[in-house]
């Protein structure tokens, strides 16, 4: 091992460089455009960043639209300064309510309206709603299904009727369609309804030329897992359950989503990827 072995990143994780730079580069993926949902934070707004640093304009969407306008215009503002964003794509933020079939089709037709095409799409909004699968009421069964696996239906068929071959959708699942824990019920039954729904779509999308796939995030670290990182119990029992002992961070996710979206995975599809520091295995 070499002595750049033993950088850190600035969340303090060991790797060799910082991510934002040790990211492989695919040129392939420069003037082409994507939709983000869930964009307003946490790992969506590092994919919209992560994505218009290497030049794809980035329709990026939430429903928490201050927030979005806030983060769109923070990250412009980074790429301005980025040495590493040669020719950056623009993000221009949006309103959607990804539980609304209707704001989808919006959406899509803004992007091609706006940017003049849709190449990639990225189902990244979701909910995590604490409770025991023995209690949980009836709306919050129905708030999380809703967001979790109609969001992303609704968001693959939009895309599908905007896309041409070649495109390529990405669904967040999660760890938890893999491993159950205690308290997730909800949250569990609805990403493995995603990892099988993406199977489904890929099966179904293979027709018209377009790839589905999936990304299965661990613990990372963002608001959604703030829980975890401010009770130090809490805390020590999820990293007991991760071989790397840490938390991951965004910028660890969006690596493996650069790949799925490239024409590295051209014959990937209906794959779901774990990026999880192995917890799937705890
Ligand atoms: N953080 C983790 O450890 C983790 C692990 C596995 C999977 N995931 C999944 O990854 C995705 C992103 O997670 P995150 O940690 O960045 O979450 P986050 O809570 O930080 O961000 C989620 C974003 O989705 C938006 N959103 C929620 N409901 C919406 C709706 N109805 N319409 C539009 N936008 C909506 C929120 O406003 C927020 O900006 C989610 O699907 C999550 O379930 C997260």
């Amino acid at each position: 091992m070499t002595d750049t072995a033993t950088t850190t990143d600035p969340q303090g994780n060991p790797g060799r460089t910082d991510p934002s730079q040790m990211l492989a580069v695919y040129p392939e993926l420069a003037g082409t455009v994507a939709v983000v949902t869930g964009a307003a934070r946490g790992m969506g707004a590092a994919f919209a960043e992560g994505l218009a640093t290497r030049g794809v304009d980035v329709l990026a969407a939430d429903i928490n639209i201050d927030q979005m306008n806030d983060t769109a215009e923070r990250i412009n503002a980074t790429l301005a300064t980025n040495a590493l964003a040669d020719k950056p794509g623009r993000v221009v933020a949006a309103r959607v309510d990804v539980t609304v079939r209707d704001d989808h089709e919006e959406l899509a037709q803004r992007a091609v309206a706006e940017f003049g095409g849709l190449d990639f799409w990225i189902n990244n909004a979701g909910i995590f709603p604490f409770a025991l699968a023995g209690e949980i009421s009836q709306e919050q069964i129905g708030a999380v299904l809703s967001v979790n696996v109609e969001g992303v239906l609704f968001g693959a068929q939009a895309a599908a009727r905007h896309m041409k071959p070649g495109g390529a959708i990405v669904n967040m699942s999660s760890v938890s369609a893999l491993r159950v824990r205690k308290g997730r019920g909800a949250y569990c039954t609805s990403k493995a309804a995603v990892a099988h729904l993406t199977e489904s779509l890929a099966v179904e999308f293979g027709d018209k030329g377009l790839r589905v796939n999936a990304i299965a995030p661990g613990y990372i670290d963002t608001e959604m897992t703030r829980w975890v990182r401010e009770d130090p119990a809490a805390l020590a029992h999820a990293l007991d359950s991760v071989p790397l002992h840490r938390l991951g961070s965004p910028e660890e996710v969006f690596g493996p989503l650069l790949f799925l979206l490239s024409d590295s995975a051209r014959y990937v599809t209906g794959h779901s990827i774990a990026v999880d520091g192995g917890s799937r295995h705890v």
